[in-house]
């Protein structure tokens, strides 16, 4: 199986996933400040690819501070890397949620020494890629059966091993249906400007064996209308109290598009993504990336020189496109307030 991110012999070991499908390159790092870096460039993306990278550049941070040091220059050097890890990318909720969970260990036991607040940082950031694997593989179980024998499913983006851990939230859905026997067949629009669908998903799909077909991402409306898409899943970059979903520019076309011609629109992501705490998607801070993604695809121009272009690398879809969020807890159905906010808590309990 796929492991995008994870823990060896105190160093963070992750897939470069802008080199893929062309070259499979692992980096090592040693530095949170490279592992920030790759966050920030998209070495590593995805939603809990992201947050579980983010845990581990934690734990680098931590490690490079002598056992022997008093508690304040842990929490300092703690501090430093939080801040900076958290500044890497806006919209993914996973990114904050992992870096304040391991900062946490240290705030909440400010009586404990040097060397047993990094013991536990390390060994709980590390823990965290097999939690991430496994709430995957429920989640996905609990997708599967939304999914029906013969399905061609659509995909946007990413949200597979690659963006995750391991196993992935909209192919752990695909995964999960295919090893229960049934046959199924994935659409995976290319998703510019970077062309994770492209990339990332056709690749990890093919190594799986799984059958795979490129499309340009605006001929989704044309194969739905002529009834070639049975389902759409997708996965999410945070979800509002009211079941508002940020995930990929282009996700919100593609759930309108769904809508118009009656195929179901689902979300898989887990609890981590949702935050209660925003009322609704417009108060989801959206990532602006840089204009040189859109005026060129990889070292090729596209436009005129000088051209100005917008590069926003989520939308939001409203609650009422999205049929179901499937997570680890189960599948939440609208009214999404109410039927969130008791899995979220049921995860509490
Ligand atoms: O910019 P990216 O590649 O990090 O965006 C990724 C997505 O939008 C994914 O769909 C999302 O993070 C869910 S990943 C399980």
């Amino acid at each position: 199986m796929i492991r995008t991110v994870e823990w060896s012999n105190g160093e963070v070991v992750m897939i470069d996933q802008t080199r893929l499908p062309q070259e499979y390159v692992q980096l090592r790092m040693t530095d949170y400040r490279n592992v920030a870096h790759a966050i920030r460039v998209m070495q590593v993306r995805g939603a809990p690819a992201i947050g579980v990278a983010a845990a581990l550049g934690m734990a680098l941070a931590a490690q490079a501070v002598d056992r022997e040091a008093e508690r304040g220059e842990l929490d300092a050097a703690l501090e430093r890397a939080a801040q900076e890890l958290m500044s890497t990318r806006p919209t993914a909720i996973n990114l904050f949620w992992a870096v304040r969970r391991i900062w946490d260990l240290a705030r909440e036991k400010p009586g404990w020494s040097t060397e047993r607040c990094r013991h536990e940082i390390i060994e709980t950031a590390a823990a965290m890629v097999d939690e991430d694997i496994a709430i995957n593989r429920a989640l996905g179980l609990n997708g599967a059966d939304l999914v029906p024998e013969n399905a061609a499913i659509l995909t946007h983006c990413n949200a597979g091993a690659l963006a995750c851990a391991g196993y992935g939230t909209a192919l752990g859905v695909v995964r999960a249906a295919v090893e229960q026997g049934k046959r199924i067949r994935v659409l995976a629009d290319e998703t510019r400007p970077r062309l994770q669908g492209a990339q990332l998903t056709c690749w990890e799909l093919q190594e799986d064996g799984i059958p795979v077909t490129l499309i340009p991402d605006n001929a989704a409306g044309s194969l739905m209308r002529r009834g070639e898409i049975d389902l759409v899943v997708v996965g999410a970059d945070r979800i509002a109290a009211n079941g508002d979903v940020a995930n990929k520019i282009g996700t919100y076309p593609v759930a309108v598009l769904a809508k118009e011609n009656g195929i179901p629109f689902y979300v898989a992501a887990p609890l981590s993504t949702i935050d209660l705490s925003l009322p609704t998607g417009e108060e989801i801070p959206i990532e602006q990336r840089d204009s040189a993604e859109v005026t060129s695809v990889g070292v090729q121009s596209i436009g005129p020189a000088g051209i100005a272009a917008l590069n926003p690398a989520f939308d939001v879809t409203p609650a009422r496109y999205v049929q179901a969020i499937i997570t680890e807890k189960g599948v939440a159905k609208p009214p999404y307030e109410e039927n969130l906010r008791r899995l979220c808590e049921s995860e509490r309990s």
